[in-house]
C-alpha cells in the first residue's frame, strides 16, 4: 500500500451498531441520547411486512413518543421529502429515524437536516450547501444496499428534469448507523440482487478511483469526496470480497442467515468507502438512465458496471487484477492484463446469475436517447472527477452505445 503524501480524511457515522437483533438494543441507543419523541421515516411495504414494528416496539418501550411517516417511496421524488419534511414540522421530534432502503434513509437525512436549517430539499441539492450540523439521525437499513446509513449522500428523483439529484455534506452522516442483518431477510430476490450489486459497484468504483494525490478537484470547490486513500482502499477490498462471496448466496435463498449477515457487513463497508473516496462514471451514467427508465438504482448500476470497467481498464489494470482475486477467481499463472479480464467476465457473470439485465434496450432506451442520457451525465461533474480515467461526453455515449 502507498502511503500518500497528500492529506485525506475519512468520516463516517458517529456510531455503528452491528450485528443480529442489534434492533432490540435501539431503546438503550435513543435513551443515550435523551430523546423524547421520535419520528420514523419509513414506507408501506415494511410496515406490511412487519419490519416496522421490530423498530417501533424498542422506542415505545424505552419511553419515547413515536410518530410515523409511512409513504417512503423508491427512488424518492422531491415531494415525498417536502411530505415528510412537512410533518417532521408539525410533531417537531427530536430524533428522526431512517428505516428501510436507501430510499427512506435519504428520505429521513434530509428530513432531520430540513428541521434544523429550514428551506427545502432543492436548496441543498450540490456539494456541501447544508450550513451546519443536523438533529440527532438514526439509519437502519433493511437491504444490504446503499450504505446511505454511514453516508454522506441524499439521492432524491427531480421528476421534473427527469433525473437523480444528490445533496452531498459531511453533516448528512447518521448520528448512529445501526445494522441487523435480519431485518434484510424479508428481502424479495429482486430487491436483494438490485441492492447488492450497487453495494459492489460502490466497492469497485471506490477501490479503482482516481488517486487522492491526483484528485482534480478546482480551487475553491469543496467535496465529500476525495479520491482513493488507503481506509478506503481497506475497506473497499473486503466490501468485494464479502459481496462476491454472499451476493448468490442471499439472492437464491433468503433465507441464508451467514450470507444476509455477510452482505450487511459487505454493504456497510462499501458505503464507508465510496462516501470517502467517491463514486465515479457508473454512478454518473445511472443517474439520467435511472431517471428516465425509473429502473432501480441498482439494477441501472448493476447494467453498466462491466461496460464502464472496460472503460476504465487500462488505467486500473493491476487493481482490476487484485478484484478479480477478490471476487475468487483462480488467476493463477495468469498475466496482470489477463487476470483483470477476468475481474470483468466474473462481474457480467454475477450479474447473469442474480438476473441483472444486461443491456440498456431491455429497461426500454431508445438509441436517440442515448446522446441525451451522456449530456446530462457529463454535468455530473463532481462524480467524474473521481474517475481513474479523465472522460468526455463522447466516451460516455461510447460507453452507453456499447451497453444498448
Ligand atoms: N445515500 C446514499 O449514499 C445512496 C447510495 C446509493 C443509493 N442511494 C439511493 O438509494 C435508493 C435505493 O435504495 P435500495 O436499493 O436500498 O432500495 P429501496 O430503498 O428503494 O427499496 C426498494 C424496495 O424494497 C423494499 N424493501 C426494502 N427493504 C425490505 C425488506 N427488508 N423487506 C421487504 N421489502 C423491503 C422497499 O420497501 C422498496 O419497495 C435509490 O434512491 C438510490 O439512488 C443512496
Ligand atoms: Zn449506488
Amino acid at each position: 500500500m502507498t502511503i500518500m503524501r497528500t492529506i485525506w480524511t475519512f468520516h463516517t457515522a458517529t456510531s455503528f451498531i452491528f450485528g443480529r437483533d442489534a434492533v432490540k438494543h435501539l431503546g438503550e441507543v435513543v435513551a443515550r441520547l435523551r430523546a423524547r419523541r421520535a419520528l420514523l421515516v419509513t414506507d408501506p411495504v415494511l410496515i406490511r411486512a412487519g419490519v416496522v414494528d421490530k423498530v417501533r416496539q424498542p422506542l415505545l418501550g424505552a419511553g419515547l413518543a413515536v410518530d410515523v411517516f409511512g409513504d417512503g417511496e423508491p427512488e424518492p421524488s422531491m415531494r415525498a421529502a417536502e411530505q415528510a419534511i412537512a410533518l417532521a414540522g408539525k410533531v417537531q421530534p427530536d430524533v428522526v429515524v431512517g428505516l428501510g432502503g436507501g430510499s427512506n434513509m435519504d428520505l429521513a437525512k434530509i428530513t432531520a437536516a430540513v428541521l434544523s436549517h429550514g428551506g427545502k430539499p432543492h436548496d441543498y441539492v450540490g456539494d456541501d450547501r447544508i450550513p451546519g450540523p443536523i438533529a440527532p439521525l438514526i439509519c437502519i437499513p433493511t437491504t444490504a444496499g446503499t450504505g446511505s446509513e454511514v453516508s454522506a449522500a441524499t439521492v432524491l428523483t427531480d421528476t421534473e428534469n427527469q433525473i437523480k439529484v444528490g445533496i452531498l455534506s459531511n453533516y448528512l452522516r447518521p448520528r448512529i448507523a445501526l445494522v441487523d442483518p435480519l431485518l434484510t431477510v424479508s428481502c424479495p430476490a429482486k430487491v436483494t440482487a438490485d441492492s447488492g450489486i450497487d453495494a459492489l459497484t460502490h466497492a469497485i468504483e471506490a477501490y479503482t478511483a482516481v488517486d487522492n494525490e491526483s484528485f482534480p478537484l478546482p480551487d475553491g470547490e469543496r467535496s465529500v469526496y476525495q479520491g482513493r486513500h488507503p481506509l478506503g482502499d481497506i475497506l473497499a477490498e473486503k466490501a468485494i470480497a464479502l459481496i462476491g462471496a454472499n451476493l448468490r448466496r442471499a439472492v437464491a435463498s433468503g433465507q441464508d442467515l451467514e450470507a444476509r449477515d455477510g452482505m450487511a457487513l459487505g454493504a456497510t463497508f462499501a458505503g464507508m468507502a465510496f462516501s470517502n473516496v467517491g463514486v465515479a462514471v457508473v454512478h454518473a451514467l445511472e443517474y439520467p438512465v435511472g431517471g428516465a427508465t425509473h429502473c432501480s438504482h441498482g439494477a441501472g448500476n448493476g447494467l453498466l458496471l462491466p461496460y464502464v470497467m472496460r472503460f476504465n481498464m487500462p488505467a486500473r489494470t493491476r487493481e482490476f487484477a487484485a478484484i478479480a482475486r477478490l471476487l475468487g477467481e483462480d488467476v493463477s499463472g495468469l498475466s496482470e492484463a489477463a487476470a483483470a479480464e477476468r475481474a470483468i467476465t466474473a462481474v457480467e457473470k454475477l450479474r447473469a446469475d442474480i438476473g441483472i439485465p444486461t443491456r440498456l434496450r431491455d429497461l426500454g432506451v431508445r438509441d436517440e436517447q442515448l446522446r441525451p442520457f451522456a449530456d446530462k451525465a457529463f454535468g455530473i461533474k463532481r462524480i467524474l472527477r473521481v474517475n481513474p480515467r479523465p472522460v468526455t461526453a463522447d466516451d460516455l455515449e461510447a460507453i452507453l452505445r456499447s451497453a444498448f
